[in-house]
């Protein structure tokens, strides 16, 4: 005879109405931060043809998307730039003109403080080899010599106005340099989102695209290993103590385990950055026919909320804060 159930878990599911009270997970558009692609010497938006839907601005261009991420009510925007020349120290990194210390101030008047200005800091973007930090002559990147760097990247990104500093260069010591460097000048407000646990990650592919990235090799001696969890908790241990104001777990979907563990044990506000690859992937896969394109944007971000990101830095933020002041649920 097979047993009435007596524990039915389908109850709370019967109606919307139902199934609205009892979600758990909620995502409200101050959670979500919109990444901008910044790029030198451009009069008009370019698409990148990995992330469709996804353009590099014009410096010209800022002020829009600024005004657009404001009225969206998002949480901020992190700024990435492209600039026309690089050399092996990634010298317009700390040019007060560079193309992102540019865009940095272009941001900060727009925004007029209704959004948080946000900045990449690390070397990439800037060097002519392509590496988040400076060479030794041996070709190793170079960990003590990028941290002096790092530390002047931040003072020019402070004066330029910005308001918190994304470090994803995953050098040692990163987090304590750059908050003794803007403590020293007068930038003690000046927050530090740390890229604790980075992995070297193939989802970061559009993204290189994105800043026309000129590396060569990989970022496996600095960028953590794929099947390590427990080192992720270790680096966000280590950024916190280091004075990090926000830690962060990157890439987000294919790291939720990591996310969770790093919320689990973390005194500061935790976020993930859901990237390039999972963008393009679910684009991809919607414009083939293969998934819905929105309930697998909304289901993605919500699980990577669900798993104990405070907040969520991804290519749809203007999208999804869309749906949510339109009062559409994500689940
Ligand atoms: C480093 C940086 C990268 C991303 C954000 N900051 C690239 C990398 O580490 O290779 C990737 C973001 C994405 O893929 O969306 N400046």
């Amino acid at each position: 005879m097979i047993p009435t159930p007596t524990d039915r878990p389908r109850r709370l599911r019967a109606s919307a109405a139902l199934r609205r009270l009892v979600t758990e997970t909620h995502l409200h558009p101050a959670q979500l931060v919109l990444p901008v692609f910044v790029k030198e010497g451009i009069t008009t938006a370019q698409p990148i043809a990995s992330m469709p839907g996804v353009v590099q601005y014009p410096l010209g261009g800022i002020a829009e998307v600024v005004s657009a991420a404001a009225d969206a009510g998002l949480g901020g925007i992190m700024l990435f730039g492209v600039p026309a020349e690089r050399d092996a120290s990634g010298s317009g990194a700390t040019e007060p003109d560079g193309i992102l210390n540019r865009a940095i101030t272009a941001a900060v008047d727009a925004a007029d403080g209704r959004i948080t200005i946000q900045a990449d800091l690390c070397l990439d973007e800037f060097t002519d080899h392509g590496h988040c930090g400076v060479l030794a002559p041996d070709g190793s990147v170079d960990n003590d010599a990028t941290l002096a760097r790092y530390a002047d990247m931040a003072l020019a990104q402070a004066r330029a106005g910005a308001e918190v500093l994304g470090l994803s260069g995953m050098m040692d010591g990163q987090v304590a340099a750059v908050r003794a460097a803007l403590d020293g000048a007068g930038f003690a407000d000046v927050v530090i989102l740390a890229y604790a646990a980075k992995y070297a990650s193939a989802w970061y592919g559009p993204f290189r695209d994105a800043v026309e990235s000129t590396l060569q090799g990989d970022r496996r001696t600095y960028q953590m290993d794929p099947a390590n969890a427990r080192e992720g908790v270790r680096e966000a241990q280590q950024d916190i103590a280091e004075g990090a104001d926000i830690v962060m777990v990157k890439p987000a979907g294919p790291y939720l385990d990591v996310l969770h563990r790093v919320a689990a044990v973390s005194s500061v506000p935790v976020w993930a950055y859901q990237v390039s690859g999972e963008y393009a992937m679910i684009e991809f896969a919607a414009a083939a026919g293969a998934i819905d394109r929105e309930r697998a944007i909304a289901e993605s971000v919500l699980g990577i909320r669900r798993a104990g990101a405070d907040a969520v830095l991804t290519y749809w933020a203007l999208e999804v804060a869309g749906w949510l002041r339109a009062g559409r649920s994500l689940s």
